[in-house]
């Protein structure tokens, strides 16, 4: 068979990453080096895109992917991409709560979006800067996508901070902890100890309560501490969770993860992008999955989901400019 034959049998993804920094740079590399879907960058800064995708390209003989790489300042080279990854914006400093960024990022993420939209239609939108709820919330009201396609990258985070904090305490495998995160994206998330496992085995059958509460809280920071010790935001972790909910999207895994979606009167939250378990894949976040909560656990979780309403409200209240 010719090979031009072959070529139009393999149709390729795409996946577009908004914002070449620490955690966009981050996401490009692991994309790549999974090698199975092409890779665009794309940042205001000159050269920046360019630069980065350039270096990894370099790298690809090494880790033996063969990916197409492309860096850009603007969106035509986006075109059709299956998911789009959003990055973009400023992180924290020391000293800065997520909100702090709400006025700056949501210009950001608005003309951001309206390009996305515009040259990716069909594509799903992973969104991670900060405040995730809100952005993940405004991206979804500009780009007027159905909620299944646009989705903030948070619980997965939030839990691999939980599941790394136990599984270092008791000296087990990370890969045997399971967790889940509830909540925003932000000091007021609802780590649920209660549904943690270690090998199937309840966590409170391993570790006494103040223990447990210590690791919550911890993790609750867990952002804040990396910004206290190297004076910027996170990025391995934020990218290698971007990462995996595109596995799950790409290969149409119907993995059940915690994401943050736009609630329609699950959990008894209406109109607001809170973070909750989905079962993530081609469709997106195809189903939200409920489960019962105790009492205080449902009250931490609609404190949260008041607190990203108010930080929605600011924003909408915000004058036009
Ligand atoms: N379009 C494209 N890129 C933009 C735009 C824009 N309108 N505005 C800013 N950027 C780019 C910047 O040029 C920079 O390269 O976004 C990038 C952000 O990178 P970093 O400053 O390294 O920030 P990072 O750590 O990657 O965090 C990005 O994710 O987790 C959140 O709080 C974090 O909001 C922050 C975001």
């Amino acid at each position: 068979m010719p090979l031009s034959k072959l070529w139009r049998w393999h149709t390729r993804s795409k996946i577009t990453v908004i914002g070449a920094g620490n955690i966009g740079g981050s996401c490009a590399q692991r994309l790549a080096e999974r090698g199975y879907a092409d890779v665009v960058v794309v940042d205001i800064a000159k050269g920046v895109p360019q630069g980065k995708t350039l270096d990894i390209l370099e790298s690809t003989p090494l880790v033996g992917r063969d990916v197409r790489l492309v860096g850009s300042n603007g969106y035509e080279e986006t075109a059709g991409s299956d998911i789009v990854i959003i990055t973009a914006g400023i992180p924290r400093r020391p000293g800065m709560r997520r909100d702090d960024l709400l006025f700056t990022n949501m210009d950001i993420i608005k003309g951001v979006v309206e390009q996305v939209v515009h040259y990716s239609p069909q594509s799903i939108l992973i969104i991670i800067t900060n405040p995730l709820d809100a952005m993940a919330q405004l991206a979804w009201e500009v780009s007027g996508f159905p909620r299944q396609r646009v989705i903030g990258m948070s619980g997965i985070l939030d839990t691999t901070r939980f599941r790394t904090f136990v599984a270092q305490e008791l000296g087990v495998s990370v890969e045997d902890v399971q967790a889940l995160v509830l909540g925003g994206h932000g000091d007021q998330m609802v780590p649920l100890p209660r549904l943690t496992t270690v090998g199937g085995l309840p966590l409170s059958q391993f570790l006494p309560p103040e223990t447990i509460q210590r690791l919550v809280k911890r993790t609750i920071d867990g952002g804040g501490e990396i910004v206290g010790l190297m004076g910027s935001s996170a990025y391995f972790a934020p990218s290698a969770a971007a990462a995996q909910m595109a596995d799950a999207i790409i290969f149409d895994k119907k993995r059940i993860l915690p994401c943050c979606v736009y609630l329609d009167g699950e959990y008894g939250i209406n109109g607001v992008f809170v973070g909750v378990p989905v079962k993530l894949g081609r469709g997106g976040a195809e189903e939200v999955i409920e489960t019962e909560l105790t009492p205080e656990e449902s009250q931490a979780l609609h404190r949260s989901a008041a607190a990203v309403k108010e930080l929605v409200d600011t924003m909408h209240r915000r004058p036009k400019t």
